[in-house]
């Protein structure tokens, strides 16, 4: 195997969760560049249909499954039409995620507070544990890519829900890892910083776009393709002695120290 041969998936079953999103459709397009049939899980079925038209017609494998992560029942169904259609399964990206609302600690709805710890970290338990299941029962060595973000290392006012779910991201992989490390399952979590998606558009494009700019030591949101890299680090066997990871790819945003000569 040559050297960039081992960041392909060639015949690999990649699932995204959260693949009809800003950064969750990048993942999957980066997916099935390096050769993997991808199948495309979101509970907006519309997008994730258009998605895999799309990849098909440039003969590329994929298929779209509707699925709402939060929902048990929806991932047992979801295992089982992959086990029926595909019979196997080699990478997990959980990229389903939500922002929540832009509000101070003070005024989060506890269901707010619910609705994102569902999402972001509930659901990245409860698929990766089925998942893993399905790998062991297999006997795959496979391999999950959690999605946080920068704010699962530092604070942000009015994220305070958002970030403490991403931070939770970050340690679930690494308990996640060290549960499954004698199975052949590998579990990382790739971190990005901002990124010009419309979760974030409306920020960037906002009255305070050049403010968090220049609080981004690079100056600028990253294109979604920027994480090629690391995205096929984690999934591929190029990684193959990674598991708990937390790679961040954020323009240096999560090491900003403060700068006295401003
Ligand atoms: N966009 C950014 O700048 C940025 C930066 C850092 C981290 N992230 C993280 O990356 C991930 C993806 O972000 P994005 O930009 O694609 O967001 P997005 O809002 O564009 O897309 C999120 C996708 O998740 C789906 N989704 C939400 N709840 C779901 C559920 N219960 N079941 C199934 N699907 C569900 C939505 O339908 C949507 O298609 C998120 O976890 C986010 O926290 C994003």
């Amino acid at each position: 195997m040559s050297v960039l041969d081992q960041f392909l998936l060639t015949g690999e079953i990649a699932v995204i969760t959260g693949a009809g999103g800003g950064l969750g459709s990048e993942l999957a397009k980066i997916l099935a560049s390096a050769q993997a049939s991808v199948v495309l899980v979101d509970q907006n079925l519309t997008s994730i249909q258009d998605l895999a038209e799309n990849l098909r017609k440039q003969d590329q494998q994929a298929t779209a499954y509707e699925c709402d992560v939060t929902d048990a029942d929806a991932i047992h169904q979801l295992i089982e039409k992959i086990d029926n259609e595909h019979g196997r399964l080699d990478v997990l990206v959980n990229s389903a995620g939500i922002l929540g609302a832009d509000d101070p600690m003070f005024e989060i709805k506890a269901a707010e507070w619910d609705a994102v710890m569902n999402v972001n970290l509930k659901a990245t338990w409860h698929v990766s544990t089925s998942v893993a299941e399905f790998m062991i029962k297999k006997q795959t060595a496979g391999r999950i890519v959690n999605i946080s973000s920068s704010l699962g290392g530092r604070s942000q006012r009015k994220r305070i829900h958002y970030a403490t779910s991403k931070a939770g991201v970050e340690h679930l992989t690494r308990n996640m890892a060290m549960e499954l490390v004698k199975t052949n399952i590998r579990v990382n979590c790739l971190a990005p910083g901002w990124l010009a998606t419309p979760m974030v558009q409306d920020i960037l494009n906002g009255p305070q776009g050049a403010h968090w700019r220049k609080a981004i030591p690079m100056g600028r949101a990253a294109d979604p393709e920027e994480l090629t890299g690391a995205l096929l680090l984690l999934a591929s066997k190029a990684s193959s002695y990674m598991t708990g990871s937390v790679l961040r790819v954020d323009g240096g945003y999560a090491y900003r120290g403060i700068e006295c000569d401003e």
